[in-house]
């Protein structure tokens, strides 16, 4: 595995988890020393364990930051390098991948797979092909694109038990290969999806891009919902009754965030871009979904007649969503960033991503709990719906905040009982 972020490191757990030697490669030497001692660079439920597992008791997982040795060894090459948003473009930035093509080109020994596990547009594995093609003979390796769908936060569980492998080659020999590698998953009866190259790298990008536009949809629907007097949650509930519809990603927010969904609705729209379709669709999804946390940023100024000059404003919540550390384009940063410029003294609590949020916006208060947060606030916004939010004491917040008013981003609470107990509640789309 080339790379060591949450698809490298899963992936390569999972894959000695299988019982497969495993080779994890990274060119950050702090990376792979922090993970050589157990310890995983970022949050990912049930990774610290399975790491201890493999580093303590097996020999099938094993760590090195030397690209061009460890590639001497490997049959099989998986490129699970980072693909963010080009500066001031929207393009996706390959300049990583292309780095470990050109690695691979001059050390191949015998032949290997190269299978583009990052999510890149469609041509990139072709491109790798001709990079590797400049310094090594065709008949020593085969290219393939293994486009992943885990999600953060149930990585292990999504890469263990996928809804479906999607396999794209372009001969026999190297779709076996891959077969054979998630011969576990099949034996549990899991779709894997021969396709070709091209297809495979359209399929990850349409998928996300779908997903997105479920969440912006409904997310513009809890908009009007607010103005005429309807509750989203009833009307996302009885569409998602649906069977053709699905209940999934119909739950209005304040939009998504992430370190895939808004980087790959852009670099979608600028491949169709490249040839010549235009993807109006997609295009809205990403201008409405850019907006959408600024927007509702306002709408909690307006509350306060845009004067928020000393007012203590609780944010709970940073990461993009639950059950991980990843901040990356999360909306409870643009959010409290927005706050904080306005004049908003903010306190925050995470349970996992306050040493990455600090990074990013050193400014602001870091508090030990949800209820440090309550403690003299006046408003309090929850931003990410971690479990531990979900049953907070609403008598103790009363009686911890000045006057409350609460923004519940994730309509996590019932807004009659919040009510009844004499806080101010504004929920999204009701
Ligand atoms: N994070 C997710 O939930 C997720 C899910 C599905 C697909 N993806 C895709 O998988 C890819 C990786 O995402 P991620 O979140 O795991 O990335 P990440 O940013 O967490 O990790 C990338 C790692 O690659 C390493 N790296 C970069 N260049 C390298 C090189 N030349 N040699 C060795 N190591 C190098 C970096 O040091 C870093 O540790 C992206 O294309 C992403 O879109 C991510």
């Amino acid at each position: 595995m080339v790379g060591t972020g949450y698809v490298g490191l899963v992936s390569g757990l999972c894959f000695a988890e299988f019982g497969f030697e495993t080779l994890c490669v990274d060119k950050d030497q702090s990376r792979i020393n922090s993970i050589a001692k157990g310890v995983c660079p970022f949050f990912e439920p049930g990774l610290d364990d399975l790491l201890v597992k493999h580093l303590n008791s097996t020999k099938r997982f094993s760590l090195s930051n030397n690209l061009s040795e460890s590639l001497k060894e490997a049959s099989v090459v998986f490129i699970t390098v980072g693909t963010p948003t080009k500066r001031l473009e929207n393009e996706a930035d390959l300049n990583d991948v292309y780095a470990v093509a050109e690695k691979i080109s001059e050390n191949i020994v015998n032949y290997c797979v190269v299978v583009t596990k990052s999510t890149v547009p469609v041509g990139t594995t072709r491109k790798i092909k001709e990079i590797i093609s400049q310094k090594s003979s065709s008949d020593k390796f085969d290219v393939v694109s293994n486009p992943e769908f885990l999600r953060e936060g149930s990585a292990i569980n999504d890469f263990m038990h996928p809804d479906r492998v999607v396999i794209g080659t372009e001969n026999k020999k190297s779709e076996d290969i891959m077969r054979q590698i998630y011969r576990p998953l099949y034996l549990q009866k899991t779709s894997i999806l021969s396709t070709t190259i091209e297809s495979a790298e359209v399929i990850k990008y349409a998928s996300n891009s779908f997903l997105a536009t479920k969440i912006s949809f409904i997310n513009e629907v809890a908009d009007l919902c607010e103005t005429v007097g309807a509750d989203v949650q009833d009307v996302s509930k009885a569409m998602g009754l649906d069977k053709r519809i699905g209940e999934k990603f119909l739950h209005a927010g304040p939009g998504f965030g992430g370190s895939c969904f808004p980087k790959d609705v852009k670099a979608f729209s600028a491949t169709a871009k490249k040839h010549n379709i235009e993807f109006s669709i997609i295009n809205a999804v990403n201008a409405s979904n850019e907006s959408r946390p600024r927007r509702i940023a306002s709408k909690i100024k307006n509350r306060f007649n845009n004067k928020l000059d000393g007012i203590s404003i609780g944010i709970l919540g940073l990461s993009f969503k639950p059950n991980t550390d990843d901040i990356r384009d999360s909306t409870s940063i643009i959010i409290a960033n927005e706050l904080n410029k306005s004049g908003g003294n903010i306190k925050c609590f995470d349970p996992h991503a306050m040493t990455n949020a600090k990074e990013i916006l050193p400014d602001i208060d870091y508090c030990k709990s949800a209820y440090d947060v309550c403690k003299g606030s006046r408003v309090l916004i929850i931003a990410t719906e971690w479990n531990e939010f979900r049953a907070l004491d609403l008598k103790k917040i009363k009686e911890l905040m000045k006057d409350p008013v609460i923004f519940d981003l994730r309509n996590i609470y019932n807004e009659t009982e919040v009510k009844d107990m004499g806080i101010e509640y504004h929920g999204v789309g009701k």
